[in-house]
């Protein structure tokens, strides 16, 4: 006989109340009992960062992370990350326009790895963005344009927040 445990966490500002065994990894909530497919499962020893999420706006491996411990967390898969309804993020957006991804099977949490990043150095270099994604591996594109696409999102999010700052001349 299996017991569980209740936990109540936020999924992309929804809360959720659930009852998980121990021994759940928060992978498995997000895409077996959720339905957040987007977060992939590439490794399930820690190295690829293919299930990488937001755990109260960082970013961690969630083949990591037992459900347990999410609880009254708040989550963000890649599903959540565009604020709103009205289109992508700005790093989907570059990966988009860039070809940063073939197979497309890291790029999920080579995003959510991504946006952790420019949260905390929001004008990174080219070897800060390789550093600060050594824990995202991808087997298909060589990294190049992904670092090109961090590195657009980053100019086109640094100018959306200086936009926001200017105050409006009339
Ligand atoms: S599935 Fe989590 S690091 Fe690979
Ligand atoms: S695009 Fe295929 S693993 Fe990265």
């Amino acid at each position: 006989m299996s017991t569980t445990v209740p936990i109540r966490l936020s999924v992309n500002g929804k809360p959720h109340e659930l009852d998980v065994e121990p021994r759940l990894l928060l992978v498995h909530l997000l895409r077996d009992r959720l339905g957040l497919t987007g977060t992939h499962v590439g490794c399930d020893t820690s190295n690829c960062g293919a299930c990488t999420v937001h755990l109260d706006g960082e970013a961690v491996k969630s083949c990591t992370v037992l459900a347990v411990q999410a609880d009254e967390a708040e989550v963000t898969t890649i599903e959540g990350l565009a604020a709103g309804d009205d289109g992508l993020h700005p790093l989907q957006e570059a990966f988009w326009e860039d070809h940063a991804l073939q197979c497309g099977y890291c790029t999920p949490g080579m995003i959510m790895a991504a946006a952790d990043l420019l949260a905390r150095n929001p004008d990174p270099t080219e070897e800060e963005i390789r550093l600060g994604l050594e824990g995202n591996l991808c087997r298909c594109t060589g990294y190049h344009n992904i670092v090109a696409a961090v590195r657009d999102a980053a100019a086109e999010m640094r100018g959306a927040s200086a936009a926001a700052k200017t105050p409006e001349v009339v």
